[in-house]
């Protein structure tokens, strides 16, 4: 099937370029001119908007970080009066003050713009229904996702996260063809499915669109298997808008395609801030280029990645997200991501696809258990060898070792929304 493609999916390569060079150029004097925090950063490094005449000298621009957004709780990143601000969104912050973002009228028909242009390279079209099972609020997930699904003219089903028993009448009574919820809660839709004795495999959904946290190609793989549908991966921060910043293609599911029509990317050495060439990973940055409430000029999102040519639309991809530079535990000088272990969980025979990791602190040492459910029917003696095999796996590819504790079905906490994956207890001691 053709995909059916909107405007700026049609460009060429160098109308593409010519394109963003422009907005690069409007968004970095608008940053100048009417946010005090940008001038101040322009003017410390010596740097001024008109120097900006290819999109490499984007790369002379100073970095933004989390913090700077939240030193300037809460309006003060804003690059229009208050009047003209349509909405609100603020990410929770696990501590200290929430990042708050602020959209125009212009910024939100933007946003639904590219979510829909998301919705439709999942595979949705006019006419479909999509449950929206991102929680509302405060979280860019679920209202972004509603908007998107609008535009694109497609019945919502506003769900919002929890009350998962009901979720899974509604999806049997109202014949959704879409999904977009985070992979960790599918999973827990899933248990409620087979709860009710429903085969997962017969629902009318035959797309999920996944994100707002990381997930592995084992996650895809278990998630299609047990839905018979096409998972694929949507990807999106609230300081650059919100879900729909990148989505991977049905088509190719290879990668996200970002949508560089409007968000700049470049990846940088995550310690040095030095740009990498294509192809090599390092931390994404980017860069609005279109936003007027809130642009963002070479926001540090943290998030492992690299960049990729485009394969299925014109725009540059990134892979998969690996982990966020948050997540990384460093165990005796190794690093290791949660994805690592989602990767060995998965593909060990007789374990649900339900783990946490406790980080505890013995003596001077860090340690790892990995927790992990037991499917129904697996016996204790293959219990047993599937925590042999992780200890061996984990040891094998990461170089380290961790205690596996294999634990009843149903005994680890179940997501409504972003999973907390990694439980820290090292302060709970001295
Ligand atoms: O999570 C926006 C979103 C909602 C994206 C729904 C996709 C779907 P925040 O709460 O600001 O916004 O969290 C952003 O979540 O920097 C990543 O670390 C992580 N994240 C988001 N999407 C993905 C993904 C939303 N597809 C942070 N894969 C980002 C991996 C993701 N991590």
């Amino acid at each position: 099937m053709a995909p059916e493609l909107d405007e700026g999916e049609r460009l060429s390569r160098p109308e593409l370029q010519a394109l963003q060079l422009d907005r690069l150029r409007a968004s970095l004097r608008h940053a100048y001119e009417h946010v005090g925090f940008y001038r101040e950063a322009f003017d410390k490094a010596g740097v001024h908007p008109e120097d900006c005449v290819s999109l490499a000298d984007l790369a002379r621009f100073p970095f933004t970080a989390k913090s700077d957004l939240r030193d300037h709780y809460p309006f003060g990143m804003f690059a229009v009066p208050e009047s003209d601000i349509r909405r609100i969104h603020a990410s929770s912050g696990t501590t200290g003050r929430p990042t708050v973002v602020g959209y125009t009228q212009r910024d939100l028909d933007t946003w639904a713009d590219v979510v829909a242009r998301s919705i439709r390279a999942a595979g949705g079209r006019p006419g479909h229904k999509v449950h929206v099972a991102y929680g509302y609020g405060l979280f860019t997930g679920g209202l972004g996702a509603h908007y998107g699904a609008e535009r694109l003219g497609c019945t919502v089903i506003p769900a919002s996260g929890g009350m998962t028993a009901r979720q899974v009448q509604l999806i049997q009574d109202f014949r959704p063809e879409i999904i977009m919820v985070t992979p960790s809660y599918m999973l827990t839709l899933l248990d409620e499915f087979e709860r009710q004795g429903v085969d997962p495999r017969t629902t009318s959904l035959k797309v999920g669109i996944f994100g707002a946290e990381p997930w592995t190609q084992e996650m895809r793989t278990e998630i299609e298997e047990r839905f018979a549908i096409d998972a694929v991966d949507i990807y999106g921060l609230s300081e650059v808008m919100g879900p729909g910043v990148a989505q991977e293609c049905v088509e190719t599911k290879d990668g996200l395609h970002i949508w560089e029509d409007h968000f700049y990317p470049e990846v940088v050495d995550p310690l040095t801030g030095q740009v990498l060439p294509e192809g090599e990973r390092g931390e994404l940055v980017f860069t609005s280029l279109t936003k007027e409430a809130m642009p963002v000029i070479r926001y540090r999102t943290r998030d492992l990645t690299r960049l990729l040519p485009g394969t299925a639309r014109v725009f540059r991809r990134m892979e998969k997200v690996t982990g966020r530079s948050d997540d990384l535990v460093i165990l005796r000088g190794v690093n290791l991501f949660p994805t690592q272990i989602e990767e060995i969980v998965l593909r060990t025979p007789g374990l649900a696809p339900h783990f946490q990791l406790r980080l505890t602190r013995r003596g001077r040492l860090d340690a790892l258990t990995v927790r992990v459910e037991a499917r129904a029917d697996t016996t204790p003696e293959r219990r047993a060898d599937a925590a042999r095999s992780i200890v061996a796996a984990v040891k094998d590819g990461i170089g380290v070792s961790v205690a596996v504790e294999i634990v009843d079905p149903e005994t680890i906490e179940r997501s409504v929304g972003k999973f907390k994956r990694i439980v820290d207890l090292r302060e709970a001691r001295d």
